[in-house]
C-alpha cells in the first residue's frame, strides 16, 4: 500500500470507528471532530507499516493504528488550549475550543483518552490476551505521565524559563526530554504495538524502538524548523509561534542551520535502519522523503 491508499484506509475507519450521534451528543461530535479532520495520518501508517515489516497481517494492526491516531487527536486538542499553546488553527479549521468551547475540548481530549483502547480492545479480540494485554501496557506508559503528558508539562515549564535549569537539567538535556517524551513516545507506541501485533521478537522490538527515537526527534526538530520558515497554507495552523512565546524548539537553541544539519543527520540514520529489515518499507521512506521535501533538505545535506 502506497501513502495515499495507506491514508484513505484510515480515514474511512476513523469515520466508523467515531460515533457522532452517540448521547450526549456534544462531547461524540467533538470527538469526532479533529480526530477525522485531515491530518497526515503519520502514527496509524506507521503502526500497520511495522506490523508488515515484521510479517503481520495489517487488517490486524487496523484497530490499534486507529486508537493511536485518537490518541494523538486528544494530545493536539489540548496542545491547542488557551492553557497550553493557545492556538486557534489545527489542520486547517478552527482549533477544538474554538468550535466547541474549552470545557467541551478538555472533555473530548479525556474521552478519547479511554475511548481509544476501547476501541482496541472491542476490535481486536483475534489478537488474543497475552498481545493484547502488551499493547495495553504499550499505550498506559505512552500515553500518560512517563510518556507525552510527561514531555509536555517540560515543554510548558521550558516556556520562558528554559533558560533557568529547570528540572536540574541544561537546555541542552531539557530540550532533549521533551522531544523524546512529547514526541517520540508518540511514535514509539505505532512502532511498538505493529511489532508486537505480528509477533516480533524483544531484539525486533528494541531494533524499531531505536527508529521511533530517530524519527521522533527527527520530526519534531522538522516541526520547529517548519514554524519559522514555512507557512499557515502549508501547516494548516498558525506559524511563528515558538518564538513568540519563547519555547524552547531546536531553533532557538542551535539555530536554523544546524537544526537542519541534525535532521537530515538523523534522517539518515532512519533510513539506514529502515532498510536493514528483511521486509523494506516503502511508505517510511517516503515519509522521510516527504519531511526532506518540507524542510527544503537537499542532498547537498545527506550523504
Ligand atoms: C503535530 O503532529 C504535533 C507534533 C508532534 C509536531 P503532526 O504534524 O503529525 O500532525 P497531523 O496529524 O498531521 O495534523
Ligand atoms: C506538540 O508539539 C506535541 C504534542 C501535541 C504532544 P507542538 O506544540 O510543537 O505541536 P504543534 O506545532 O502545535 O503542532
Ligand atoms: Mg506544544
Ligand atoms: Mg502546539
Ligand atoms: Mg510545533
Amino acid at each position: 500500500m502506497n501513502l495515499n491508499e495507506y491514508i484513505e484506509l484510515i480515514n474511512k475507519k476513523l469515520d466508523e470507528f467515531m460515533p457522532e450521534n452517540d448521547f450526549p451528543q456534544d462531547i461524540f461530535k467533538s470527538m469526532k471532530y479533529t480526530v477525522t479532520l485531515p491530518g497526515k495520518r503519520l502514527r496509524p501508517i506507521m503502526c500497520m507499516e511495522s506490523c508488515r515489516i515484521f510479517g503481520g497481517n495489517i487488517e490486524d494492526a487496523i484497530p490499534t493504528a486507529c486508537a493511536i491516531e485518537m490518541l494523538h487527536a486528544q494530545t493536539l486538542i489540548h496542545d491547542d488550549l488557551p492553557c497550553m499553546d493557545n492556538d486557534d488553527f489545527r489542520r486547517g479549521k478552527p482549533t477544538n475550543h474554538k468550535v466547541f468551547g474549552e470545557a467541551n475540548a478538555v472533555l473530548a481530549g479525556d474521552a478519547l483518552i479511554s475511548f481509544a483502547p476501547q476501541i482496541i480492545l472491542k476490535h481486536s479480540k483475534n489478537l488474543g490476551t497475552e498481545k493484547l494485554v502488551k499493547i495495553m501496557e504499550e499505550y498506559m506508559q505512552y500515553a500518560g505521565a512517563y510518556g507525552v503528558i510527561g514531555g509536555q508539562v517540560a515543554d510548558i515549564e521550558a516556556e520562558k524559563n528554559w533558560k533557568n535549569n529547570i528540572f536540574g537539567l541544561q537546555p541542552e538535556e531539557l530540550l532533549e526530554f521533551i522531544h523524546t517524551h512529547k514526541t517520540a513516545d508518540l511514535f514509539r507506541l505505532p512502532l511498538r504495538a505493529g511489532a508486537i501485533i505480528a509477533g516480533a521478537s524483544d531484539k525486533e522490538i528494541e531494533k524499531i524502538s531505536e527508529l521511533a527515537q530517530k524519527l521522533g526527534v527527527a520530526f519534531q526538530i522538522s516541526d520547529d524548523i517548519l514554524d519559522v520558515i514555512s507557512t499557515f497554507e502549508e501547516m494548516g495552523k498558525t506559524i511563528g509561534k515558538d518564538s513568540n512565546a519563547d519555547k524552547l524548539t531546536y531553533v532557538t537553541l542551535y539555530g536554523l542551520d544546524t537544526s537542519k544539519c541534525k535532521l537530515a543527520c538523523l534522517l539518515d540514520e532512519c533510513c539506514d535502519i529502515i532498510k536493514s529489515f528483511n521486509i523494506k518499507s516503502e511508505s517510511l521512506l517516503e515519509i522521510i522523503s516527504g519531511i526532506k521535501k518540507r524542510v527544503g533538505i537537499n542532498d547537498s545535506l545527506t550523504r
